[in-house]
């Protein structure tokens, strides 16, 4: 490339419904730095050559989305802690010697949501993940380092959530059988839904919040729609709710700072432009 802009990307197969370029270009536009981040569709066969276009063309990184999560790791020169013990990679920093680092920060932007959004959400308490696919590993694993007592997983496909139990949970992890999901919502002080239900298509998923206690907080990483059945059940019960857009806006706030050193966040202007 002949010109002197910031050059960061985001590679998926498929890739045109992705949100991160408008979220980037917002910081760009925040941060004044010259900067271009672009959506690049990549089949899995094409990975290798795409990855020496970035190189050779002097990005500073790009992040990688569904479905390569996993298979980047075979290209990579390093990676940090997080992303070996979550098995995948959603940012890659490309050094100036061309030297390639993945990391993942699913776990951290998910926390760092919940946090900005309610400050005092019980720790103490046990937490419920549904789902056990890679966002749920990012859910447990996040709140495995937060110090949470005990992650309750329940997952249609029970075999699923104890592989996942046994790989990050660290004797803090119990597998609970989805027909029996509400047993487990009196005892938890969060409940993050990872699962695809109640995205938009979905059906709505399944879960009397009746048993709740009054300070639990429901967590659903759909976005689309922003409010799912599940958060406007858990609203109207009074319960304190999280939605998905902010863990993919703090997910890319931690890549920007990887490739560019420039601390951004989920300020006001973006929200509004969500
Ligand atoms: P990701 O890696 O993005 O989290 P995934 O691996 O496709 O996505 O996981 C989707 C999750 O939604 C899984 O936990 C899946 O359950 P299975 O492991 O049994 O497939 C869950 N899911 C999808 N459709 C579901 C449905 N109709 N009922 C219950 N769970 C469902």
């Amino acid at each position: 490339m002949t010109d002197h802009a910031h050059h960061a990307a985001v590679i998926g197969w498929p890739i045109h419904q992705s949100l991160s370029p408008v979220i980037h270009h917002h910081w760009f536009e925040k941060t004044g730095l010259d900067g271009i981040y672009h959506a690049v569709a990549v089949a899995p066969d094409s990975l290798a050559a795409e990855i020496a276009r970035f190189r050779a063309e002097g990005y500073a990184g790009f992040n990688v989305t569904v479905p390569h999560k996993e298979a980047i790791i075979l290209y990579l020169d390093k990676l940090a802690p997080l992303a070996r013990q979550m098995g995948a990679v959603n940012t890659v920093k490309i050094e100036e010697d061309g030297t390639l680092t993945g990391f993942n920060t699913d776990g951290m932007g998910l926390i760092t949501h919940l946090k900005e959004t309610v400050s005092d959400w019980p720790k103490d308490k046990p937490a419920l993940i549904l789902g056990a696919g890679g966002a749920a590993r990012a859910a447990a694993l996040g709140l495995i380092n937060e110090n949470v007592p005990m992650v309750m997983i329940t997952n249609r496909t029970r075999a699923r959530a104890e592989t996942l139990a046994q790989e990050v949970g660290r004797g803090r992890m119990a597998v609970v059988d989805w027909d029996d999901r509400e047993t487990a919502v009196s005892a938890a002080g969060l409940i993050v839904n990872t699962t695809t239900l109640g995205m938009i298509g979905q059906p709505a998923l399944a879960l009397n919040l009746d048993s709740a206690a009054s300070d639990t907080v429901v967590y659903d990483i759909v976005y689309k729609p922003l409010l799912t059945p599940l958060l406007a059940r858990a609203k109207a019960r009074g319960l304190r709710v999280v939605d998905g857009l902010g863990m993919l806006v703090h997910q890319g706030a931690k890549a920007f700072k990887i490739w560019f050193g420039e601390d951004v966040g989920y300020d006001e202007d973006l929200k509004a432009l969500m």
